[in-house]
């Protein structure tokens, strides 16, 4: 039964993908399946209050605060977002809704807060459905928050759980789905625990070209069909690396899979390039590093020019201190945020 009102409040991370999402089909179903850790730090905390409308009408209703500030520009996103989930979550329309929402990661630092944003606004209203309805399984809960996630945001679908989460439907993943992410259903080795991600932040502004553009700009893209099958190969490699814990093996896949999305975007029609030349400086200061230094640092990169820079806990006391002194430099106003994997979303 639905309640007159009430308040229901999430907090819920950003993740980095290692085999990365890039073209999807009708629906946010993904062109081909990708794997993420999920992150610690970044994180996107948000409430939403809800109260019954005093006359029933066929619209939806709602405030966004971002930050405490009343928020005009981000509305016809949720708008969108609350269109195309209508079916799945109906009582939406029969509330008023005041979302509030702030990030724990500084604004506008060109950090994607879509995936977090998206799976925090999900969890709440299926918070609110589990308030409503006959008592359901975590298991269902989490699906179906995944479901309705990535309906906002692909990426946003492997927010939910963590420390590794899957999505799209692949051969070499038991019980995977294009629909949902599932948390990754095979034994990892303890090196991948308390993995750290610094990322730097290259650049600030404004993408030029955003990921909805790119997923489209893989259709009739010229080596699409060699990427997607590339990416269901990489997934089934990464189950004996994971496992095993072979670090040379991981970073092999994990940057020649961020160097791939970037290499899609550079070889669509049209083309573009999201990374600036200080990505490229820290992409060779890493190389360089990684063979004098014995250590397993690695890099990986979103849509975006910043640099997400991955290593062990057990390597930290040597890759941080080079961090500081060689790879701050490149960042704007020297800002980056030290992040780790992470176990997901959190009341
Ligand atoms: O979730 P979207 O539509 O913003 O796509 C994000 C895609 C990448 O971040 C580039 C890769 C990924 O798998 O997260």
């Amino acid at each position: 039964t639905l309640k007159e009102e009430g308040i229901v409040g999430y907090t819920s991370p950003s993740n980095i993908a290692l085999v990365k999402y890039w073209g999807k089909r009708e629906n946010q179903i993904p062109a081909n399946p990708s794997i993420s850790f999920t992150l610690a730090a970044c994180m996107t905390k948000t409430s939403v209050e809800y109260k019954k409308k005093i006359r029933k009408d066929d619209e939806f209703s709602f405030d966004l605060f971002f930050d405490d500030q009343p928020k005009e520009e981000f509305k016809p996103k949720i708008k969108t977002f609350l269109k195309r989930i209508e079916k799945y979550l109906p009582f939406l329309k029969e509330y008023h809704l005041v979302i509030k929402t702030s990030n724990t990661f500084p604004h506008s630092s060109g950090i994607a807060s879509s995936a977090s944003g998206m799976s925090a606004l999900a969890l709440c209203f299926m918070e609110m459905e589990r308030t409503f309805s006959a008592p359901i399984t975590d298991d269902f809960f989490n699906n179906k928050v995944s479901f309705i996630s990535r309906l906002g945001s692909g990426s946003a679908c492997r927010s939910i759980e963590g420390p590794l989460v899957q999505w799209g439907e692949t051969s070499s993943v038991e019980g995977s789905s294009n629909l949902f992410g599932v948390k990754y259903p095979y034994k990892v080795h303890d090196i991948f625990n308390n993995f750290h991600d610094t990322i730097l932040l290259v650049d600030k502004g404004e993408k030029q070209v955003s990921s909805t553009v790119g997923h489209e700009l893989m259709h009739g893209h010229p080596f699409a069909s060699q990427r997607f099958e590339q990416a269901h190969e990489n997934l089934d490699k990464l189950r004996t690396i994971l496992a095993e814990g072979n670090l040379n093996d991981f970073i092999g896949i994990v940057e020649s899979e961020a160097l791939t999305l970037h290499a899609m975007m550079m070889t669509s029609h049209p083309y573009f390039i999201l990374m600036k030349p200080n990505t490229l400086s820290i992409i060779n200061e890493i190389w360089k590093f990684r063979q004098t230094s014995n250590t397993h640092v690695c890099f990986t990169l979103d849509a975006g020019a910043n640099v997400h820079v991955l290593y062990p806990e057990n390597e930290k006391d040597i890759v941080f201190p080079f961090i500081k002194e060689k790879l701050i430099s490149f960042c704007q106003n020297g800002q980056y945020i030290c992040d780790r994997i992470g176990l997901g979303a959190k009341k």
